[in-house]
């Protein structure tokens, strides 16, 4: 059975607009996968961890207490698809370690961030090394990886396989530019290490999205780490 760690942008499941019928149909169809995929699901914090950052920076936190903020909005996050997975645990696993030890054929776990410094996309991949996976499924609000921000250039280029290097590239260039880059920079090095492949899809697209579990062909991006 494939091992596959499957990161949720908190955008998906909480864009604040049907959240609760869109999370129950992806928890439906997350359910109906767990015969076929051995599956970790790792949640962001989307628009909860957005308002608690940006709340406390107002409030002079450090860099590190918006970080702790954030990983409470994740797990919040990884409680709120527990319960339409059907059993809402009091407190979700809080390491990579924990995480995949407690996984195995059938069993879904879902959790969110671990400590300060990074963003769920590489606590997802610190998962797949420890599980041993064979990809992770990055569900994301875009469709794909472009060379650039298309909303900014319309001439970008939109991948649709692409090799870690590549992406590692698209992530410098992003992480000069903003904050916010397409993949965690930290990520794509376990990534690279690791020879982890990742499927970056639209989340919103609930047969995409399992497709990319499944380990089917995709309409978003395949980045080959091997
Ligand atoms: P997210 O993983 O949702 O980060 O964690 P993000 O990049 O803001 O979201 P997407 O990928 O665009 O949807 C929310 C915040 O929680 C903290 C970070 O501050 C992160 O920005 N966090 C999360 C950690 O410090 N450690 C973790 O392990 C996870």
């Amino acid at each position: 059975m494939d091992k596959v760690v499957v990161s949720i942008g908190g955008s998906i499941l909480i864009p604040g607009n049907g959240d609760s019928a869109f999370i129950k149909e992806l928890a439906a169809m997350i359910e109906g996968l767990s015969e076929d995929v051995q599956m970790v699901i790792v949640c962001g914090g989307g628009r909860t961890a957005r308002y608690y950052a940006d709340t406390g920076r107002a409030l002079g936190g450090t860099d590190y207490q918006l970080d702790v903020l954030g990983i409470g909005a994740t797990r919040l996050n990884a409680q709120l698809l527990s319960l339409a997975l059907g059993s809402m645990p009091e407190t979700v696993p809080e390491t990579a370690e924990d995480a995949a030890r407690l996984s195995s054929p059938g069993r879904i776990v879902v959790m969110g961030g671990t400590v300060p410094g990074h963003t769920t996309d590489a606590v997802a991949m610190m998962v797949a090394r420890e599980l041993g996976a064979e990809r992770v499924v990055n569900a994301t609000s875009v469709d794909a990886v472009y060379s650039e921000d298309p909303k900014k250039n319309p001439c970008a280029r939109r991948f649709e396989c692409m090799t870690i290097e590549e992406l590692g590239e698209v992530v410098y260039k992003d992480h000069r530019a903003s904050e916010c880059c397409v993949f965690d920079p930290l990520g794509v090095r376990i990534a690279r290490e690791g020879r982890i492949d990742i499927c970056m899809v639209d989340g919103r697209d609930l047969p995409e999205l399992r497709n990319a579990i499944l380990g089917r062909p995709i309409r978003g991006t395949y980045v080959r780490s091997r």
